[in-house]
């Protein structure tokens, strides 16, 4: 059963958990009161200094959460150093613009000071996503934790990762390939009110490369004209995805209005009538996108949860056992 309340300007999300979780026998809410009473705050003091001096963390933790769940589960596998052996998932193009990992790295450490051996990094992750979202002004919730952290980390897996350039009809399909359903896509894509895209993950549509020559005819010409301008820095150059890019809020769904979506992923969730509705919706509605999101991040973070001795609890994250 959820319970949303409303505190302040806070939206707060309960759920009240009878017997196991969503399917996921093993993970509770509060799965470390007894073993390790204080990983909640070690982790939430954690977040909350590293994104005082850099505020731009909470959109890396964000998405390192996402990256980690649609990659072989919720296992922190994203956070597995490469070895001369093995090409570790961290490695593929599509995450080396990842941030935050020092910031698991200190949770962890001090969690392990505390209860060695305890804590997975993968419930760290998970929890340091929730706590930079609510720090960004975003919904707060809470989220099952028990996840063991997975032994596989290969760089071929991370072909299953959204590339920018996929329309609403490809984004269904592979968001409905781990069991959300369009609404879910659409409330999950809202991650993008954090954070920034680099020229590289925009840049095809500013110049198209056929007869035209045109600019994407989706894109807004003056923003186009603010992007090719911070192009001109090289394909590492960042470009917010909405005005407020360290805030959460719901100012990307109405810069989709505007047709000033920054990707193309982003922008065709508003040109494709079977998700213009539901965008319509969040862009009105702050408190429906915080509620829906809220919902949605509880489910990604349960997919394919290694649970029990289907993984393990790994002493230095970077490291397999
Ligand atoms: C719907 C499919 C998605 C696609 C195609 C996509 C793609 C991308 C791309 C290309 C970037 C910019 C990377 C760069 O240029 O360095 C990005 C950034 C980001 N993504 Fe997504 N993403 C998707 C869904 C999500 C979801 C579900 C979340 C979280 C719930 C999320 C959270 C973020 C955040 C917070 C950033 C900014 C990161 C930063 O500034 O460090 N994305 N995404």
């Amino acid at each position: 059963m959820v319970i949303p309340h409303f505190i302040g300007a806070f939206f707060i999300v309960e759920l009240i958990i009878t017997g196991s979780i969503i399917g996921v026998d093993g993970l509770s809410m509060d799965y470390y009161l007894m073993s390790c009473p204080f990983a909640e705050t070690i982790v939430k003091n954690t977040v909350n200094r590293n994104l005082q001096s850099n505020p731009a963390l909470a959109a890396g933790l964000l998405r390192m959460h996402f990256h980690d769940c649609f990659i072989e589960g919720c296992d922190a596998s994203i956070l597995i150093d490469s070895t001369k052996d093995n090409k570790a998932e961290k490695d593929s193009p599509a995450n080396l613009s990842l941030r935050g990992y020092e910031v698991i790295d200190e949770a962890k450490e001090e969690i392990e000071n505390q209860c060695p051996g305890v804590v997975s990094c993968a419930d760290i992750i998970a929890m340091a996503a929730r706590d930079a979202v609510l720090w960004a002004g975003g919904p707060l919730y809470d989220i099952p934790k028990g996840r063991k952290d997975g032994r596989r980390s290969k760089i071929e897996d991370t072909f299953n990762l959204p590339p920018p350039f996929f329309n609403s009809t490809q984004l269904i399909k592979m968001f409905g390939q781990h069991g959300f359903s369009v609404q879910e896509m659409v409330v999950l894509s809202g991650g993008h009110t954090l954070g920034t895209a680099r020229c590289s993950s925009f840049k095809s549509r500013l110049r198209k490369f056929d007869a035209t020559n045109d600019v994407d005819p989706t894109l807004d010409q003056n923003l186009a004209k603010a992007m090719s301008q911070t192009c001109n820095a090289g394909d590492d150059a960042e470009f917010p995805f909405d005005s407020s890019k360290n805030a959460f809020d719901n100012l990307y769904f109405n810069a989709l209005q505007r047709k000033a979506g920054v990707l193309t992923s982003d922008q065709t969730l508003f040109t494709n009538p079977k998700t213009r509705g539901i965008v319509n919706a969040y862009a009105m509605n702050q408190a429906m996108f915080f509620f829906d999101f809220s919902q949605a991040m509880v489910k990604m973070g349960l997919l394919d949860v290694k649970e029990g001795d289907k993984g393990e609890v790994r002493e230095n994250c970077r490291r397999i056992k």
